[in-house]
């Protein structure tokens, strides 16, 4: 790896496969490049791109090691997590730079991304003394009843570039505890953060064969790892056109699939809001991590009786974001990830221009400061946005935000749950039933109270509702993750001695 944007790179600074425990560049599929997008000219990495064969190679490997991973004990396991999550958090602050030189987050953002790793490590890592199922007694004497958690078999993880630590590990660390063995394509824009975290797995004691990772592009790779007849069942995070298509390709090849896709999120901003607080968490929701969240908060709905002054204090915080490369101390935005996503975010400011909304912030490329050689764009806001508009129903995945009036509290509500996507909504309001009310009717796997859309906490289950998602919700908590990466068995023994018939036997 080098950024000097001189020396030339060599075979060594090559970020590899890791495969039955080695690091290996592919068979003869040649290289692609992961660069800052602060600066198009930074080179971070040169990964090696993956062949069927370099594909095949992980899966057998997976294979072979499942037979004995799936036998070690679970508390064993956790362990092994318990490790990786010290190591992550040693390695906190220099892979939280690497996730903002990569993936161009600001640095805060960057380490919190690390993070959440952290803390699902620790999480996951304790879950190998629980995994608990049920004991239930039997309707026959002499017979007990249970029900055990049983892994899987070999998953392939499929993960996007904008949490490039955290959903690797969403996956990963819930997969290795049930004593599943894992192969990890992880997004071509954020392939040396998937290293740097391989690499931390292996240094905890994850043994060979038991995480691989294959880089490549997902159309290639990853669709040949997701419908590989090696594979026993697929875990994916991107957009909801990938998604949906392996949902296809999984149910003809008959393998579950958990699938976390787009949003749509949006705050009420109610007429008793606290509308400072309404602001911040507008600001936060819409342009942190340039709004390249799921979670991110793309429209406000807001109350007829304070939409001209929420616009105005909106407008003027988000006027004020300082934007730039999110290593420097002070910046409140970075990046967009890469061009093709520049384009699409400035297109679809193009779309909203001509839909007829009001733009009134922003709308194009930030070249100021140093800034010419990166993918910036500018805060933007559009208000009197109907809701049926293109803007208001497809998500962007960019620093754009629409403004959408509302004349009561029903109607944002309605506004808010008309859409294909229910990942993450919010309402800001003091009155407590009305709270209690959109706690209730608000269509979304999430929902915030005088809070923004983003920052769920890894103990509970994240994912949504529609076309959000398929499966059961990642991370933690009733519902999540563990769903995902076991399979529930049931054991029934019988020690009376004697055939006994459950129904007739009475
Ligand atoms: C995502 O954008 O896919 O709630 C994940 C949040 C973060 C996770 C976002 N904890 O915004």
């Amino acid at each position: 790896m080098t950024n000097d944007g001189k020396r030339r790179l060599t075979m060594a600074d090559i970020i590899k496969n890791y495969i039955n425990g080695k690091w290996k560049t592919g068979h003869g599929a040649g290289t692609f490049r992961s660069i800052n997008p602060a600066n198009k000219t930074n080179i971070v990495g040169l990964a090696t791109r993956s062949s069927a064969a370099d594909v095949d190679e992980a899966v057998d490997a997976a294979r072979e090691a499942f037979k004995e991973w799936r036998l070690m004990p679970a508390p064993r396991r956790g362990e092994v997590l318990l490790r990786a999550a010290e190591i992550l958090s040693r390695g906190k602050k220099s892979l939280g730079m690497l996730v903002t030189q990569e993936m161009g987050k600001i640095l805060p953002e960057g380490l919190g991304d690390v993070q959440e790793a952290i803390d699902m490590a620790y999480y996951m890592g304790s879950e190998g003394r629980r995994l608990s199922g049920e004991t239930v007694p039997s309707e026959l004497p002499g017979k007990d009843a249970k029900s055990v958690r049983v892994p899987v078999g070999v998953f392939a993880l499929i993960t996007p570039w904008n949490f490039p630590v955290a959903i690797p590990a969403w996956k990963i660390c819930p997969a290795l505890v049930a004593g599943n063995t894992v192969i990890f394509k992880p997004s071509s824009d954020t392939p040396v953060c998937a290293a740097r975290l391989v690499g931390m797995l292996e240094q905890a004691g994850v043994p060979k064969g038991v995480i691989n990772l294959v880089h490549g592009a997902g159309k290639e790779t990853g669709e040949y790892l997701a419908t590989h007849p090696g594979i026993d069942a697929v875990s994916f995070t991107g957009s909801c056109d990938t998604g949906e298509h392996l949902e296809g390709l999984c149910g003809r090849t008959h393998k579950p699939i958990s699938a976390e896709m787009g949003g749509k999120n949006a705050i009420i901003v109610m007429d008793d809001a606290n509308l400072e607080l309404a602001v911040e968490g507008a600001i936060w929701g819409g342009f942190g991590t340039s709004g390249q969240r799921c979670t991110a908060a793309s429209r406000i709905v807001v109350h007829e009786a304070v939409y001209l002054k929420f616009i105005k204090m909106f407008k003027g915080a988000a006027s004020k974001l300082r934007i730039g490369n999110g290593l420097k101390k002070g910046t409140d935005m970075g990046p967009v990830i890469n061009e093709s996503q520049f384009t699409k975010i400035l297109e679809y400011i193009e779309t909203g221009k001509n839909e007829g909304a009001g733009l009134i912030l922003g709308g194009g490329p930030y070249t100021k400061n140093d800034c010419a050689n990166g993918f910036f764009i500018e805060p933007t806001i559009f208000t009197d946005v109907d809701p049926e508009m293109r803007i208001a129903q497809e998500e962007i995945f960019g620093p754009v935000v629409c403004v959408i009036k509302s004349g009561s509290f029903e109607d944002s509500i309605r506004i808010v749950n008309d859409t294909r996507y229910g990942l993450s909504s919010s309402i800001y309001t003091q009155d407590v039933n009305k709270s209690a009310l959109a706690e209730r009717d608000l269509d979304s796997g999430i929902v915030y109270i005088n809070a923004s859309t983003i920052g769920a906490e890894i103990q509970l289950p994240f994912g949504g509702t529609k076309h959000t998602g398929l499966g059961p919700r990642e991370a933690g908590g009733r519902g999540g993750a563990l769903d995902t990466y076991t399979r529930w068995k049931v054991i029934y023994r019988d020690f009376s001695g004697r055939l006994q018939k459950a129904q007739i036997d009475r």
